[in-house]
């Protein structure tokens, strides 16, 4: 389907033209419903208006209303009908909606990571391979991204109305957004949830490139690099903060080995167990002792304000590194 509008955004995306028929039907069938009600309003008030003078017409509870007191079948059977005609309609929006819904919060296996931070008031892009951005992201066109993301201060929302996505970013946890651009060119990027003066201008672009421009962009360094993957970079963090002394990889160490952890589910120790995605990891970094491994002491110390949102971003790709389990992918956000 082409761009149905002027004031619609590109098509840019795999999703974007579903999205915006799945609007469209929306519209219309509200559109008819509302002018056709508004019209029936204003006919039959017009078609039945006692033109009587006031003294002569009969009083208000006097009339009867045919649709409570079973007038003969035709009231019954437009009842029957005015009720199946939306309840269709209605389930037709709720079926659509959902496996559209499903569709965009499930990240496609084998995606490419990306991991984002929002906070007053830019947008912080990391590259597995080092590269960093502010209010600029660059990817591949034809290819499946996934943007892990998380936020420093307060709420905010990720959109970028050329691909129809939009989530949002949240304190103290992670999202994750996927999409797969179909257009090269600069698309905008803004913030979509009112997070302090400057909410306005919390916004950015994103550029879709040629699989060869963007390798070569990655590799020319259009943009600062670390000369570190990110892997790399969390790696150095795990040595340096001694986290390596007891996640050995074997899994002899006084803590768990997080080997292929990503993904997989984890017994705890309290009974009951948990998918260890993003968001766990993170809380474990924090908050050891909220979800202890079955087998295991809760004598991790806690890293609670000592990491920023970057070096748990590098953290947590380093872990990424060492294995994904399937069972992560096209989880519900
Ligand atoms: Cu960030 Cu609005």
């Amino acid at each position: 389907m082409g761009k149905l509008l002027f004031f619609i955004p590109d098509q840019a995306s795999s999703v974007a033209s579903e999205v915006d028929l799945f609007f469209f039907f929306m519209v219309v069938v509200s559109g008819f419903f509302s002018l056709l009600i508004a019209g029936l309003i204003i006919f039959f008030a017009i078609r039945y208006r006692d033109s009587r003078p006031e003294e002569r017409r009969r009083p208000a509870d006097d009339i009867e209303d045919p649709t409570t007191h079973g007038h003969g079948e035709a009231p019954i059977v437009l009842e029957i009908v005015w009720t199946a005609i939306p309840f269709a309609i209605t389930m037709v929006m709720f079926a659509w909606g959902t496996s559209l819904f499903f569709t965009l919060s499930r990240p496609p296996a084998g995606a490419m990571q990306v991991y984002a931070v929002g906070k007053q008031w830019m947008w912080k892009f990391q590259h597995p391979e080092g590269v960093r951005e502010i209010n600029e992201l660059h990817v591949p066109i034809g290819q499946n991204v996934r943007l892990t993301m998380g936020s420093e201060d307060v709420i905010h929302s990720f959109f970028v109305p050329a691909f129809r996505v939009k989530q949002d970013v949240v304190p103290g946890r992670y999202t994750q957004v996927w999409f797969k651009a179909t257009r090269t060119g600069r698309f905008h990027l803004f913030c979509a949830e009112y997070c302090g003066t400057q909410h306005s201008g919390m916004i950015g672009s994103v550029t879709v490139m040629e699989p060869n421009e963007y390798e070569a962009w990655l590799a020319g360094g259009g943009a600062a690099t670390a000369g570190q993957s990110l892997a790399q970079m969390g790696e150095r963090l795990f040595n340096e903060r001694a986290c390596n002394t007891c996640h050995l990889p074997n899994g002899e160490g006084r803590g768990p080995s997080l080997v292929g952890l990503l993904g997989k589910t984890v017994k705890l120790e309290s009974g009951g167990s948990v998918v260890a995605d993003e968001t766990y990891l993170r809380e474990s970094i924090l908050n050891p002792a909220a979800k202890i491994v079955a087998g295991y002491a809760p004598q991790m110390p806690t890293f609670q304000g000592q990491l920023t949102e970057e070096q748990l971003l590098e953290l947590i790709a380093y872990v990424h590194s060492l294995g994904r389990t399937a069972g992560a992918e096209g989880k519900k956000p």
